[in-house]
């Protein structure tokens, strides 16, 4: 298998690689889960794939997907699906997917990025290195929703900050150099 891999924007063309994936991801989506999913695929949705770098025979295989949507609040964007396939995953192609979605997101305009995933109170061990994966990238717990999944489900809401603006404030202000009160500790 090939260990290097390619990030590169959704086409329509992937849509029935990513069902795929995500039908072969069993302990994390439900056959609902499935359904959503390819609803969203066929609404020509916004995302980012990952596919492995197989220079032998030029043959690109799915690893990895996200699929954004829109939130009611403008200035927030849905990481509305995400996966790797198992014998990808712990590999950094979940960071990077997170990466280019954080980095359009912000280029858009966008303030944050929120996703949902099953809650700890839910007892389902499966998703305790989703939620790592998540607080381990910036995100923060904003709630908790009781029996959203299931009885007992619970759905855990993250969010966080994608703003390209306090990085432009941050070079700006070490571009201000001289200025009386800019820190003059070089970092
Ligand atoms: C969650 C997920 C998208 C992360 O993608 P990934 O490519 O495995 O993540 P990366 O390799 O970039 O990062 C690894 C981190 O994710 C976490 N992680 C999640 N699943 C992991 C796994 N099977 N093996 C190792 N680390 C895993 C770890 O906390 C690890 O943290 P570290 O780098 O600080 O050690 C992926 O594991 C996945 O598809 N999980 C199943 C489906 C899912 O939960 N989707 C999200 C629905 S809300």
């Amino acid at each position: 298998m090939a260990e290097t891999f390619l990030i590169g924007a959704l086409v329509p063309n992937d849509a029935a690689a990513v069902r795929y994936l995500a039908a072969s991801l069993r302990r994390w989506f439900s056959p609902a889960d499935l359904r959503a999913i390819d609803a969203l695929l066929k609404k020509n949705v916004a995302g980012w794939v990952a596919h492995d770098h197989a220079e032998e025979n030029n043959k690109h295989t799915l690893v990895g997907f996200l699929l954004t949507a829109p939130t009611p609040d403008p200035l927030v964007r849905e990481v509305a699906w995400m996966g790797v396939d198992e014998s990808w995953q712990g590999r950094g192609v979940g960071t990077a997917l997170l990466d280019r979605a954080v980095a359009s997101a912000a280029a858009d305009g966008m303030r944050e990025l929120e996703v949902s995933t099953v809650a700890a109170s839910a007892g389902y061990a499966p998703y305790e290195a989703t939620r790592a994966f998540y607080h381990a990238r910036g995100f923060v717990d904003r709630r908790t929703d009781r029996d959203y999944y299931w009885p007992g489900g619970d759905r855990l809401l993250l969010r966080r900050i994608v703003a390209s603006g306090q990085m432009d404030a941050v070079v700006a202000h070490s571009d201000s150099a001289g200025l009386p009160g800019a820190p003059d500790d070089g970092g």
